[in-house]
């Protein structure tokens, strides 16, 4: 019998711009959907309100005093997307390297494209060391990303956010007064926590996620803990688990449940505080009895995906590769066929050697961008529903332009600093995690 000749259809070519998802949308030249319309003008209409803008974290509660942009200029506010792409790149040439862009993979396609280094939390931790001699380091990501570059760069470095308003909603659930009181409720029931006990064990050892602000790594370096990513979460609790006989988790109860679950944690034995109740709402014999202490903390973006999606998924595309981020709840991790952090998921896609379907559990802009850097495969996020990062997408080319402008004009605008006296115990805190490597999938 004669073989049958497959000719393989070239696929379309896939867009990675979710701006240019979200126009169409408005358009209505799309049919898909977006979570807000509002995520199709300019995000300098938000920076005179408070509140996370559109997106994910819209609904979300921003404490009151975060940090608000300034009014961009005009110029920046009225330039089309090409003559921003053509600024961003001549004021780029200009400076050479005297500045290095960091991209988080989460940053729109028309910012990312402009970046030197594009990875995740924990690669971007590390790039913010690997270029001493530059004098700015424009992170293009939020606040606590910024502010880890800071912490981590040389002090004569300026870091700066393009939008002062990028911040995080996750990072912003816990506050350095909420977790120096539970600290003190912690200590009313187990003793004192910096006392070792027989076997060398403290009570509990403190590990931040590495979404969380400068104070509450201080807080952290302070009193023996350590920060951990989603790269590196197991790593880090087994490192914790070495030294004490509990762990206190924030600010990301999926991330640390996840993670301890995957470690054989029971989940009796990880009772959740709530920074609003008493006790985070728990009793002293579940505290004695617990191996992790969960925060009420959660990512809005993470929080969309379900099992729902998932069964869908599985029932329309049969054979299907469901991988999502661990800051998922538990019942979606434990319906993906993997979890990992956004690193992770990009090198499982880019080690398949046939053919996949794959079902992004994570934020629209990068499963956009993988989707059209790997045509091979058929990748999609598990929400239908286009709705990035509402602080992530807040750095929009606009302010881009307008930060490298003005370093190219010897101004410094929009830098963050840390003071010394959180920095310290801070660096210590994220210098102990550098030292621990990523380790992998969760699952
Ligand atoms: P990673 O970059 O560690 O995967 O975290 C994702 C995230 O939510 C960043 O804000
Ligand atoms: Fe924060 Fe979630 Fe946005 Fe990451 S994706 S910056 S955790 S709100």
């Amino acid at each position: 019998m004669a073989a049958t000749l497959i000719t393989l259809q070239p696929r379309p070519e896939i867009d990675p711009s979710v701006d240019h998802a979200i126009q169409a949308i408005v358009s209505g030249a799309s049919t898909d959907a977006t979570c807000t319309t509002d995520l199709a003008v300019g995000p300098w209409d938000f920076d005179t309100r408070p509140g996370y803008g559109p997106g994910s974290s819209m609904g979300d509660v921003i404490p009151t005093g975060s940090p608000r942009q300034g009014e961009l200029p005009a110029e920046y506010r009225e330039a089309s997307d090409d003559e921003l792409d053509e600024r961003i790149r001549a004021a780029k040439a200009t400076l050479g390297d005297r500045v290095v862009v960091l991209g988080h993979f989460y940053q729109r396609e028309e910012v990312v494209r402009h970046a030197d280094y594009v990875g995740d939390s924990f690669q971007l931790a590390n790039a913010a060391k690997e270029r001493p001699e530059a004098e700015a380091i424009v992170f293009c990501g939020v606040h606590f990303m910024a502010e880890t570059a800071d912490l981590l760069s040389r002090p004569d470095q300026a870091v700066i956010l393009p939008n002062l308003a990028a911040g995080c909603s996750m990072a912003d659930m816990a506050d350095i007064d909420q977790v120096e009181e539970c600290w003190e409720q912690l200590e009313d029931v187990l003793g004192d926590l910096e006392t070792p006990d027989a076997d060398g064990l403290v009570p509990v050892i403190p590990v931040t996620y590495m979404n969380s602000s400068a104070a509450i790594k201080g807080f952290v370096g302070r009193h023996g803990g350590i920060v951990c990513t989603s790269s590196n979460a197991r790593t880090v609790l087994e490192w914790a688990f070495a030294r004490g006989r509990r762990v206190l988790f924030f600010p990301d109860q999926h991330l640390g449940r996840n993670t301890a679950k995957a470690m054989g944690v029971p989940l009796e034995q990880m009772p959740m505080w709530n920074p609003r109740k008493p006790l985070g709402g728990s009793t002293a014999e579940v505290i004695e009895d617990s191996r992790v202490i969960l925060w009420h903390g959660f990512c809005s973006v993470h929080r969309r995906f379900t099992v729902d999606q998932i069964e869908k998924a599985r029932a329309e595309h049969p054979g299907v590769r469901v991988i999502v981020h661990p800051e998922c709840p538990m019942d979606v991790v434990d319906a993906a066929d993997e979890a990992g952090s956004t690193d992770i998921i990009r090198k499982a896609i880019a080690a398949a050697e046939e053919p996949t379907t794959f079902a992004i559990g994570t934020e629209i802009n990068l499963v956009q961008r993988l989707a059209a850097q790997y045509p091979q495969h058929e990748i999609f996020c598990l929400d239908p529903v286009v709705c990035p990062c509402s602080t992530m997408y807040r750095i929009h080319p606009g302010y881009l332009a307008w930060v490298l402008e003005s370093l190219v004009a010897g101004q410094v605008v929009n830098r963050i600093t840390v003071p010394a006296d959180v920095a310290e115990p801070a660096t210590v805190a994220l210098e102990r995690m550098l030292a621990a490597k990523p380790n992998g999938a969760v699952k």
